[in-house]
């Protein structure tokens, strides 16, 4: 695990879609998998930006969405499916690409169908990830198993209050599915983005703590290739930065 401490979100959103642009160039068939959510949608804007500018082909690429709420419609503009639809899929057109399609009524099918799409595609060679107010990665919830491949699980009484923000009407969210733990000790590289003062406690724990289920993101520190990009405000609870 690296740990690299930016300005500001900016930066580190920027440098972030240059470590992606630089992965597409070497391995145009990568597969990647990206979280949605406030801290990532800056990368994915200046990717979308950098690729247009730099003429960066994303073709031959396979794309994977890391979670969504399930029961919320992929019209529904807080849903993780318009997100990485919106943001990422329309303007890269990756060869291939799967979200989780939450209101199937089947969503033990829906993670077969990931779980397939990632053996057809796969590995992941790149994940991007946030990091929840409660130490989730994903719907990767406290106490998870950290074996898991795609899963359905009942979200954290914290996930439940936070998540409201992505909505513009209270949504009735209580599950969620959710590329399992496993998936990120596999990928090639793992980038957990952090920012602003809000996350330092969480920033500290992901980073100094204990490794536990407990608190998932502590197992990033476990990866040899992943790096931690936060700016200067989530470092602030560092003790060695
Ligand atoms: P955020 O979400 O980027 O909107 O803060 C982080 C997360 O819950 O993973």
């Amino acid at each position: 695990m690296q740990v690299k401490i930016f300005p500001d979100h900016e930066a580190l959103s920027s440098a972030a879609a240059d470590i992606i642009i630089q992965l597409i160039r070497i391995k145009p068939a990568a597969l990647l998998c990206f979280a949605s959510g406030e801290t990532p949608r800056r990368t994915c804007e200046l990717l979308v930006e950098k690729s247009i500018n730099e003429n960066v082909d994303f073709s031959k690429c396979s794309f994977a969405g890391l979670d969504e709420w399930v029961g919320i419609p992929p019209t529904n503009d807080g849903s993780c499916h318009y997100f990485f639809q919106h943001l990422v899929l329309d303007t890269l057109q990756p060869q291939n690409a799967f979200l989780f399609n939450a209101i199937s009524g089947d969503m033990e099918g829906e993670c077969a169908k990931m779980d397939q799409f990632i053996l057809q595609h796969g590995p992941i060679d790149l994940m991007m990830v946030g990091i929840g107010m409660n130490g989730h990665i994903g719907f990767n919830e406290p106490g998870v198993s950290v074996g898991l491949r795609s899963h359905v699980i009942d979200l954290d009484p914290t996930t439940l209050a936070v998540g409201q923000k992505y909505f513009k009407k209270k949504a009735p969210i209580r599950q969620g599915i959710t590329l399992g733990l496993s998936y990120l000790q596999q990928s090639g590289v793992v980038l957990l983005l952090a920012n602003g003062e809000k996350k330092s406690t969480v920033i500290h724990e992901a980073v100094e703590g204990p490794v536990t289920p407990q608190f998932p993101a502590s197992i990033i520190q476990t990866h040899a290739n992943s790096i931690v990009m936060i700016d200067k405000p989530a470092a602030s609870q560092l003790k060695n930065n």
